[in-house]
C-alpha cells in the first residue's frame, strides 16, 4: 500500500525502514480559513513543498473550501482531506454532507472521530465506527483519531480509553478496511495547549495501538499501519517524535495554518 523504497538517513535506523511505512503529515485546519485565505496558503505550500518526496502530505481545510483547495492543488501531490462527514450519502439530514460529497469535492481522506468531535458534538465510539465505514465504502481513506484526556491520564487509564475507542471505531472491521486507515494518536490535553506529549509518552501509546491491531487484525496490518501523532508538533518538536520507531507521522493543528511552519514540519529530514 505505501510503498517506500528510498533512505532515511537523517534518521536513526529503526524497525519502521524495513517496514516500508510512508511517512506522513497532515494538517487539520479546524474552523480556520475562508476560501480566499485557503486559497492563498495552498499557493504558498504548493511552491514550498514542490520538492518534497518520501513523505505524504494532507491538508484539512473547512467543507467550505474543499472545492476551491481541489482547484488549486491539481498537478501537486499534496492530498486533500476533510474533516469529518455523515454516513448516510443523501437525504433530510440538515446541515450534514455526504462521503459522496466529500469525494466529489476532490478529498482523497476524510478525518474521522477528531476529540473536539467527541468532545464538543457529541460523537461517540459507535458513530465514530459508523462514519468510517461510509468514508471506506465511497473509496475515502480515514484518519481515524483516538485519544485520552489529561483526566484519563491523571487516573491512569489512558491505555484503557484509546483500546476502547479503537474497538469502538473499527467494530466489525476486516483487515481490508485497515489498509486504507491511518491512525492519529492525539492525547487531548496536548491539542492546542503548546504541551507536547513527549517522544517516550508517545512511542508507549503507539507501540499499545500497533500491538492492539497486531491483536485484532493481523501481524502484517499491524506492521503496514501508519501512526500519526498530533497534539502540539511544531517544527522543533517533529524530529524527535519521528525518530520513535512506532511514529509515522504527524496531525497538525495550530502550525499548519502557517506554510512556513508546516512546510518546517513535512522537511523534517532536512534537519
Ligand atoms: P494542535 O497542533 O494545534 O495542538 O492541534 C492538534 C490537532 O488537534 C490536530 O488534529
Amino acid at each position: 500500500m505505501v510503498g517506500r523504497s528510498g533512505d532515511r538517513e537523517n534518521l536513526k535506523t529503526k524497525e519502521v525502514d524495513f517496514m516500508g511505512r510512508l511517512p506522513f503529515i497532515a494538517g487539520n485546519w479546524k474552523m480556520n480559513k475562508t476560501v480566499e485565505e485557503t486559497l492563498a496558503l495552498v499557493r504558498e505550500l504548493k511552491g514550498s513543498l514542490k520538492e518534497i518526496k518520501e513523505v505524504e502530505v494532507a491538508i484539512a481545510p473547512p467543507f467550505t473550501a474543499l472545492h476551491a483547495a481541489a482547484q488549486e492543488l491539481k498537478g501537486s501531490s499534496i492530498h486533500l482531506a476533510s474533516q469529518n462527514l455523515f454516513w448516510e450519502e443523501k437525504g433530510a439530514f440538515t446541515g450534514e454532507i455526504s462521503p459522496v460529497m466529500i469525494k466529489e469535492c476532490g478529498c482523497q481522506y476524510a478525518i474521522i472521530g477528531h476529540s473536539e468531535r467527541r468532545q464538543h458534538f457529541g460523537e461517540t465510539d459507535e458513530t465514530v465506527n459508523r462514519r468510517i465505514k461510509a468514508a471506506l465504502n465511497h473509496g475515502l481513506k480515514v484518519i481515524f483519531c483516538v485519544g485520552e484526556t489529561l483526566q484519563e491520564r491523571e487516573q491512569g487509564v489512558n491505555f484503557l480509553v484509546v483500546e476502547r475507542q479503537i474497538e469502538g471505531g473499527l467494530k466489525d472491521f476486516g483487515e481490508l478496511a485497515l489498509q486504507n486507515l491511518v491512525i492519529a494518536y492525539e492525547p487531548v490535553w496536548a491539542i492546542g495547549t503548546g504541551k507536547t506529549a513527549t517522544p517516550q509518552q508517545a512511542e508507549e501509546v503507539h507501540l499499545f495501538i500497533r500491538q492492539k491491531i497486531r491483536f485484532l487484525f493481523s501481524p502484517k496490518i499491524a506492521d503496514e499501519l501508519r501512526i500519526q501523532y498530533g497534539g502540539s508538533v511544531t517544527p522543533d518538536n517533529i524530529k524527535g517524535l519521528m525518530e520513535q520507531e512506532n511514529i509515522d507521522g504527524a496531525l497538525v493543528g495550530g502550525a499548519s495554518l502557517n506554510a512556513d511552519s508546516f512546510s518546517r514540519i513535512v522537511r523534517f529530514k532536512e534537519m
